[in-house]
């Protein structure tokens, strides 16, 4: 041991400080019982600069675009619609039932939707706005987020 370990800061302090960042696992069913706000995602994991969000949805989201991310889908539970309206603006409606994935390219109009309700994780940049581009008042069941903290 050294005197810079005497003059220096506590060594825990120390090795935090350059020790890598410790990363815990998250149980992602855990994770979604822990709150009950229907299309509120919660950040359980941040990869480099994204986030990996699950949120509990029922019902309609609303249309609204990311002129500047995709967006990621992954349905845990349940059944996730996702309209889309494609360059032509013709609509198309995506069904994906648990298991599946989807991607909703930057700059396409879309709009989640689950009638039985769902369970899902989205993939995206950390600051993306749940409701994109969306202007003017939500319905009461929407949360606008860029991600809430988890517990
Ligand atoms: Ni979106």
């Amino acid at each position: 041991m050294t005197t810079r370990w005497r003059t220096g800061p506590p060594s825990g302090t120390v090795a935090a400080m350059t020790s890598t960042p410790r990363s815990e696992p998250v149980h992602l069913p855990d994770a979604l019982a822990s709150f009950s706000q229907l299309w509120s995602p919660r950040v359980a994991l941040r990869v480099n600069d994204y986030d990996v969000r699950v949120a509990k949805v029922a019902g309609d989201h609303v249309w609204h675009t990311h002129d500047d991310t995709d967006e990621f889908f992954l349905v845990l539970d349940g059944e996730l619609i996702i309209d889309v309206r494609e360059d032509d603006d013709d609509e198309r409606r995506v069904v994906l039932p648990t298991g599946s994935a989807y991607v909703v390219p930057r700059g396409q109009q879309h709009r989640p939707s689950a009638p039985g309700g769902a369970s899902i994780l989205m993939f995206e940049p950390t600051g993306t706005l749940s409701t994109g581009d969306h202007e003017g008042a939500l319905p009461e069941h929407v949360d606008a987020t860029t991600g809430h903290a988890l517990g």
